[in-house]
């Protein structure tokens, strides 16, 4: 018999499983998010922390995932990202607030900007006001807020271009708008709670519910913060996704004119760094100019094309160099590796007079040899930690 009742409506079950994984990590207190999509199982991760790069790498595992992006919210002050080793080792994406100076980041997020995952999309909103160039990204019917709202309180405004009014036209105007029932997810909580609503927060939270701009700025001036403990370390790192660099950290993160007399004679070198960053970004193709045998026998790089300057046996020409290399390129730039710099050298000269715009990565795959004639141990792609596989 038909009941007479309506039946209940039941959310579909996919509502239920449609949530962030977070992820905490003590030291800082940060949360770390990782969303994905459920058919094609291409994720993202936001605020990812250095010292957790294991945890997270395993948690991509066990979720059978495959990272496509990772985003930041702002530039923290008191943790190092792990975007950069995320994006070598994982082969994502990174994008970044444009305006928060992480110029290493791929993608550079203005307000509005989307990311797509699978059949998902993350959103970014300006939400500055802890920083100047702070962004919230909304997935569904989730926020995820940075350090720009958090539970039952809100980031710090004195330092990093912070601006208390910012913020609360930020929190009011932006973070407000959204649905009542959308889940909070912050950057940090120090207090053990996981999540909130839009329509909590806008109804009890401490520091800006039913506040004037006037009371919360003069609130904001009030507090007396200690410094963050890592910010001398984190902000200069995190500018730049928290790739480590050596003295020549400037140079590493643009590429030089050609050493010498090769002045000219091709586009310029870059360390494998950027090299990495470029193939990652799509920005540029990378090609192999060893031999097949070399490849098979020292490791290749995930993505790298193989086109060889020379071949076995007898290290003559390639005869289809200039036709393998063109078809290679496409419209993109070229960053060339070989074994330790030189013939990547002499491949991107006969690129340039082929009208290509190619590059030389110094060092090569294994680097110069040392006194004892053994390579891979002063340099190159390997020993600088690079993506490589056996075969
Ligand atoms: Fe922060």
């Amino acid at each position: 018999m038909m009941s007479m009742f309506p039946v209940p409506q039941v959310p579909p079950l996919e509502s239920f499983t449609m949530k962030p994984i977070q992820l905490f990590d003590p030291a800082s207190s940060t949360y770390t998010y990782v969303l994905f999509d459920q058919s094609s199982r291409e994720a993202v991760i936001i605020d990812p922390v250095d010292e957790q790069i294991e945890r997270d790498l395993a948690t991509l595992r066990e979720y059978g995932l495959k990272l496509v992006w990772t985003v930041e919210t702002h530039v923290h002050a008191d943790h190092i990202t792990s975007a950069g080793r995320l994006a070598e080792l994982a082969g994502a994406r990174t994008a970044a607030p444009a305006g928060c100076g992480i110029g290493t980041a791929g993608v550079q997020l203005q307000n509005g900007d989307t990311l797509r995952f699978g059949d998902e999309v993350l959103k970014a909103y300006d939400t500055p006001g802890h920083t100047a160039g702070s962004m919230s990204y909304v997935w569904r019917d989730h926020v995820f807020t940075g350090d720009a709202l958090l539970i039952n309180g809100c980031g710090r405004t004195d330092f990093q271009s912070g601006s208390a009014e910012a913020l609360y036209r930020s929190i009011t105007q932006v973070l407000f708008a959204l649905p009542d029932d959308t889940t909070v997810w912050p950057a940090h909580d120090y207090k053990g709670r996981h999540s909130s609503s839009i329509g909590r927060e806008k109804a009890s939270n401490a520091r800006i519910a039913g506040k004037t701009e006037a009371e919360f700025v003069a609130l904001m001036e009030s507090l007396d913060l200690p410094r963050p403990r890592r910010m001398d370390e984190a902000v200069p790192a995190n500018r730049s996704s928290g790739l480590q660099h050596d003295a020549d950290a400037v140079l590493e993160t643009r590429p030089q004119p050609p050493a010498g007399d090769k002045k000219g004679s091709y586009a310029g070198d870059v360390v494998p760094e950027l090299a990495w960053r470029w193939l990652q970004s799509g920005e540029a193709v990378m090609v192999d100019v060893r031999t097949d045998a070399e490849r098979e026998w020292v490791g290749f790089v995930p993505g790298a094309l193989p086109v060889a300057w020379k071949q076995w046996p007898g290290m003559a020409m390639n005869p289809d160099f200039d036709e393998q290399l063109r078809a290679a390129a496409g419209d993109k730039k070229l960053v060339l590796l070989c074994r330790s710099g030189v013939r990547s050298v002499a491949a991107a000269q006969r690129a340039t007079t082929l009208g290509l715009e190619a590059y030389n990565i110094l060092e090569g795959f294994e680097g110069d040899p040392d006194a004892d004639a053994h390579r891979g141990a002063k340099g190159g792609w390997r020993y600088r930690g690079m993506p490589w596989r056996q075969n």
